[in-house]
């Protein structure tokens, strides 16, 4: 169950905002929406477990990883507020743009994804990670972006992943089956 802080973040972000316009009047609707260029806008129920199972608190520190459409990224930046710091990273040049043009909270700065480079190290390490697409095995170059004791959501195989770093060991329980674009490789 998505709690309330959550739902009250996504409901301050209105989806519609950050949908191009001939979607934009299907936001109401519980289902991934095309944003162009073969991606898509995540589901509202899967972002609020997501956002539910990462426990994000205020003043948090997080990397949104295939920030898409900025929606993840603005409610994140709402969930974390003004002494928060949300760094977003796309693969799309166009989407980095167009979500820019979306997000109004200065805290929340979205980056063009690097060659080669999973995540952004250089502004790391994060409270917080959520990954919207899909991998094939446990990012260990995000894992090594964490804080000491962060937490990851991410999807891989097929299957809803939440990572705990403590102590020096990972902890990773599965939280059911999703359906993602994939996660795709930069290459240099
Ligand atoms: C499901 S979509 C967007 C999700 C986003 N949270 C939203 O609701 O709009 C996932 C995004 O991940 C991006 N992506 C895929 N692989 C990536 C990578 N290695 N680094 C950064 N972004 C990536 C895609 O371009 C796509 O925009």
């Amino acid at each position: 169950m998505p709690t309330a802080a959550v739902r009250r973040a996504m409901r301050a972000q209105e989806r519609r905002r950050f949908l191009p316009p001939e979607v934009a009047g299907e936001h109401h609707r519980d289902v991934p929406l095309p944003i162009g260029f073969g991606q898509t806008n995540s589901q509202p129920s899967t972002v609020a477990e997501m956002l539910t199972l990462l426990e994000p608190f205020p003043g948090m520190r997080v990397l949104d990883v295939g920030s898409g459409s900025g929606w993840t990224s603005a409610i994140l930046g709402e969930l974390g507020g003004p002494d928060s710091t949300v760094v977003a990273v796309e693969l799309v040049p166009d989407l980095v743009d167009r979500s820019r043009a979306a997000i109004t909270q200065p805290w929340v700065r979205v980056h063009h994804a690097r060659p080669g480079v999973l995540g952004l190290p250089e502004h790391g390490p994060y409270d917080r990670i959520l990954v919207s697409a899909m991998g094939d095995e446990l990012p260990s170059q995000l894992v090594d972006q964490l804080t000491a004791d962060g937490v990851m959501v991410a999807p891989w195989r097929g299957v809803m992943h939440r990572v705990r770093r403590t102590d020096g060991t990972v902890e990773v329980t599965e939280h059911g089956g999703y359906r993602f674009v994939p996660l795709r490789h930069t290459r240099m």
